[in-house]
């Protein structure tokens, strides 16, 4: 199969005055009142738009296209690391499918949609059992949303007790992007602190700012070295006896899933990236689903409405109300968050079970220690612990072969229908190539993978090839920092 070209024309550049995709039948009922009799004429264009006239099957290949010029998890292996991209079920689709929750109307008065409440309300209680939280807020559309309304929660507990002096939320110098930017996005000032050798947070630089200044401290765990972080009650102690907050980021949970709960690890606040663990399709900031969840004493400060369930004495079954509370962070999406993302999260939960979904963390796992036990030869890991879900290989070790560098390593997986790992992420690790196999992978991918990567290093020996990988791709090597620098986005720069 050919690839297809990267040079598609746009639908404009093939347009033809004149050509339809479609005829409709001479109108058989009166013609209703024209819109510009309805509208302001401030409201109205002066000039038609300027749409391309294409035929269907023109707009379909077009569109087919340009569809396979995209990597995607439904046609090849995307190791990306702490992205998780792994398999969505299709029965979960065809489950939000359903026309009941399909064509439900966010405007629908509450007593027409109680199904869809009643969806909402079991996606809530079934999120607390998993994570060990009081309650979950549906609402944020991703998980630096969630971040930014935990965040917001943080504050206005703190506030609500008096303490608007906690004005610093610390983070690890592992820590995603996302977690000090929600946090000064809320207005906290952050402050890092180093990993120790382990690649666990350093307890002692973290005692250190625990204060009365401290208002949160924001971890994962797996962090992001996929580690364990294994001081976990120790830091718990040191946040919680200075009165600050802990926060979960929870974009690794599916490493934990079924088998060990935020809650329990002392944690005050946790997203959950719906479309990471419970295999919704990645929104990349949306539109995904980063629900926010909190223990009971936070519980009052979620974002509202949120969906109760009512059972009255002497009803057969229960009623589902929208309810607030004053002191709530208020609204942070429109309605009732991506509802269609929600049900797809809940049918996978009820699909999987407690034990399935124990089983899936347990696969996430046993894939990416199987897999660093392929690849340990050419990819050492930068820290030489047993890995959670992903690893993160220290890239500097391909030196060996040549002028191999991590990004000429992950351009030449592209040639071999790979997508790339992560790279250069952790920003603690240099020539970090950061791999999550995720547990939808079957072994032999795995080993298909770990051969490609040897392939590569042992072809590279010697040779002064890698700076021009891929070669197979419908866009070659680009100069990315030209590009970052001086992006051209517009298709026509000369008008
Ligand atoms: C550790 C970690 N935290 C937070 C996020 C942000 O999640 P989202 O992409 O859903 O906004 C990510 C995303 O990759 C992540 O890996």
């Amino acid at each position: 199969m050919s690839l297809p070209d990267a040079k598609e024309p746009l639908l404009h550049e093939i347009s033809v005055p004149g050509r339809r995709a479609y005829r409709l039948p001479p109108m058989d009922v009166p013609i209703a009142e024209a819109v510009s009799d309805l509208l302001p004429g401030v409201a109205l264009r002066q000039e038609a738009p300027q749409l391309p006239e294409c035929s269907e099957l023109q707009v379909v290949r077009h569109f087919t296209r340009l569809s396979r010029l995209n990597f995607a998890i439904d046609t090849g292996f995307y190791p990306l690391g702490s992205c998780t991209m792994k398999y969505n079920p299709k029965v979960d689709d065809e489950i939000a499918n359903l026309p009941g929750l399909r064509d439900v109307h966010p405007y629908a008065p509450a007593d027409c949609v109680q199904g869809a409440l009643a969806v909402l309300w079991q996606l809530e209680r079934a999120l607390c059992t998993l994570a060990g939280m009081d309650a979950f807020s549906l609402q944020p559309a991703a998980g630096a949303h969630g971040e930014l309304a935990g965040m917001f929660i943080c504050a206005a507990y703190h506030k609500s007790r008096g303490e608007p002096h906690r004005t610093r939320v610390v983070v690890p110098d592992s820590a995603h992007g996302t977690n000090p930017a929600s946090a000064a996005m809320a207005g906290f000032d952050v402050v890092e602190v180093p990993s120790d050798h382990r690649g666990n947070v350093d307890l002692h630089q973290l005692r250190s700012v625990c204060d009365e200044r401290l208002a949160a401290v924001m971890l994962t765990n797996p962090n992001t070295l996929g580690l364990w972080e294994e001081q976990m009650e120790e830091v718990s102690r040191a946040v919680h006896g200075c009165g600050g907050l802990l926060y979960y980021d929870g974009a690794n949970a599916n490493a934990i899933v079924g088998r060990v709960r935020p809650g329990d690890m002392g944690f005050d606040i946790c997203h959950l990236n719906l479309h990471k663990t419970f295999s919704t399709p990645h929104g990349m900031g949306g539109p995904g689903a980063g629900p926010v969840g909190v223990a009971r004493h936070l519980t009052p400060f979620l974002p509202s409405p949120r969906v109760q369930r009512v059972d009255s004495p002497g009803e057969a079954t229960a009623r589902y109300v929208l309810t607030s509370t004053p002191e709530s962070i208020g609204r942070v999406r429109a309605f009732y968050g991506n509802f269609a993302v929600l049900v797809r999260a809940l049918a996978y939960i009820r699909t999987h079970g407690g034990d399935g979904l124990a089983e899936v963390s347990g696969h996430a796992v046993l894939a990416a220690n199987y897999l660093l036990a392929l690849l340990r030869e050419d990819l050492p890991p930068a820290i030489d612990r047993q890995p959670m879900h992903e690893f993160v290989a220290d890239g500097t070790a391909l030196a060996r072969h040549g002028s191999l560098r991590a990004i000429d390593l992950c351009k030449a997986l592209l040639d071999r229908g790979f997508h790339a790992p992560t790279m250069y992420f952790p920003l603690i690790v240099k020539e970090a190539l950061m791999i999550e196999p995720t547990e939808t992978e079957p072994r032999e991918v795995l080993e298909a993978f770990a051969a490609a990567v040897r392939e590569i290093v042992v072809t590279s020996t010697g040779a002064d090839a890698p700076g021009s990988f891929p070669t197979e791709t419908p866009i070659r090597r680009m100069d990315e920092v030209n590009a970052a620098r001086h992006p051209v986005l517009r298709w026509n720069t000369t008008t």
